[in-house]
């Protein structure tokens, strides 16, 4: 075939695309938001409920995102634009550039914070923590500190906008692919570490015995949100990258893959922080702090402690990496195809956009009182910004996919795309019910029950 325009960049190889999405998939959601998500939700109950959504919602829309970016082989934006022309569908793309964007920003201050604890270890630090209250204490310190936060911020950002001034590289699937396989075998060493601790059986019954009383409105669409954010969804992340994917790939088994890996880390990073958290009689509601408080801890209780300790904390940053990558990608696609920017320019600017957007949430631990609890919410700016736009926006994106796939565009479309070169589409008949009915339905009525209730945090 004869190429007119130059060719739009695409993953180096057969597995690049699941790599790409596992390494988008799998990060901070999982490791750090997964476990105080479900602390401050109850426990077990909240983890089963993130499992069902995973399965009924999650993989439909997984789907869904991944065909629509492959057909169109386009941004968000343009996807929209291209495949319902004429059409408001495109004001969806804007809100995923936007979201996607928002959370970037605050996502990168806990991602600094985990290169800073990197560097911590590296110093020695964690010989020092013997007691919950003196990793308590440090945490409190660290995270207060203007000037380290925002420089943490700052680094982490800057490697984020590097990486997508390279484009497409077949780098980050690369590293994905030697980097993941350790980070899982870490985590498994630390997992097996701390249900070993003396006291760890009461955190098990926490995570892996459900208590439904514990459930309401709230709890439910958290775990809806969850489930949307460790699978980056409902921000365009997997129309951006399905649009790199070749024809020759099953979306289907792709997308089960990234599914099922992603659900296993969180699943398994849960085991990992709370036989640990109760052996030391914390407490699970912890909040955004908790695995930063509760691994040091576990450390300080293992041979070679600062080694592992170092070595999770760097792989954590490089699993945060590979999914911020993600984050900034889909508004960088959208300037450079849309408005024929340069990649570099547009990955500069939204890239120092985030940044500036950053500094808030990085603030909102101790830095700046007013930031840390929120007149009339009672919350911090980034818990705010991680329920506004890490939860709720996500969730209604993944409802307006579902709409745009069972109402607008059709099955029918999602299946000439799937099905080609040979390809299967697996339990198609099972898709065709959860897009149309199962995933709108649920998520309206979790919105109205949220809202009847108000339980909005
Ligand atoms: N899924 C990522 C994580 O679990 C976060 C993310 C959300 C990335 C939305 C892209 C889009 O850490």
């Amino acid at each position: 075939m004869q190429q007119t325009a130059p060719a739009r960049d695409k993953w180096g190889s057969k597995v690049g695309f699941v790599l790409a999405a596992a390494g988008s998939a799998i990060g901070l959601g999982n490791i750090w938001r997964f476990p105080y998500v479900t602390g401050e939700n109850g426990g077990a109950a909240f983890v089963l409920i993130y499992i069902f959504f995973v399965v009924i919602i999650g993989t439909p829309v997984m789907i869904s995102e991944i065909t629509i970016g492959r057909r169109a082989e386009k941004n968000p934006v343009g996807a929209f634009r291209h495949i319902v022309p004429g059409s408001a569908w495109w004001l969806f793309g804007i809100l995923c550039v936007v979201t996607g964007i928002g959370i970037l920003s605050y996502y990168s201050v806990i991602a600094g914070w985990t290169l800073g604890y990197f560097f911590k270890t590296l110093g020695g630090s964690f010989a020092q923590i013997t007691t919950p209250d003196a990793s308590n204490r440090m945490f409190e310190q660290f995270v207060a500190n203007p000037q380290i936060v925002i420089g943490l911020l700052l680094i982490f950002i800057t490697l984020t906008m590097i990486v997508v001034m390279g484009g497409v590289s077949s780098g980050i699937e690369r590293w994905a692919k030697i980097l993941m396989p350790i980070l899982f075998l870490l985590l498994i060493l630390l997992t097996l570490r701390s249900v070993t601790l003396p006291g760890a059986g009461k955190g098990l019954q926490f995570y892996l015995k459900p208590d439904f009383s514990v459930i309401n409105a709230g709890t439910i669409g958290r775990a809806l949100g969850q489930a949307m954010f460790s699978l980056s969804l409902g921000m365009g992340a997997m129309i951006t990258y399905g649009s790199y994917i070749s024809r020759r790939e099953n979306i289907v088994i792709s997308a089960g893959y990234v599914c099922l890996f992603d659900t296993l880390i969180a699943i398994v990073a849960g085991l990992m922080i709370f036989p640990a958290l109760f052996a030391m009689g914390m407490d699970p509601q912890g909040g955004p702090g908790l695995v930063f408080i509760v691994l040091p801890t576990i450390f300080a209780k293992m041979p070679g402690g600062d080694f592992f300790g170092a070595g999770f904390f760097l792989l954590l940053t490089v699993a945060a990496l590979t999914s911020t990558i993600s984050l900034l990608e889909v508004a960088v696609a959208y300037l450079v195809d849309e408005r024929k920017w340069q990649r570099r320019r547009a990955a500069v600017t939204m890239g120092a956009l985030a940044l500036v957007l950053g500094v808030p949430s990085a603030l909102s631990f101790g830095g700046i009182s007013f930031l840390t609890e929120l007149p009339l919410l009672g919350i911090g700016f980034l818990d705010l910004a991680n329920i506004v736009l890490g939860n709720y926006s996500l969730t209604l994106g993944a409802l307006l996919i579902s709409l745009f796939v069972g109402y607008r565009w059709g099955v029918a479309r999602v299946r000439e795309e799937i099905e080609q070169h040979d390809n299967v589409f697996y339990f198609r008949p099972l898709f065709a019910v959860l897009i149309r009915y199962v995933c709108p339905v649920a998520i309206l009525c979790i919105f109205v029950y949220i809202v009847l209730t108000g339980n909005y945090f």
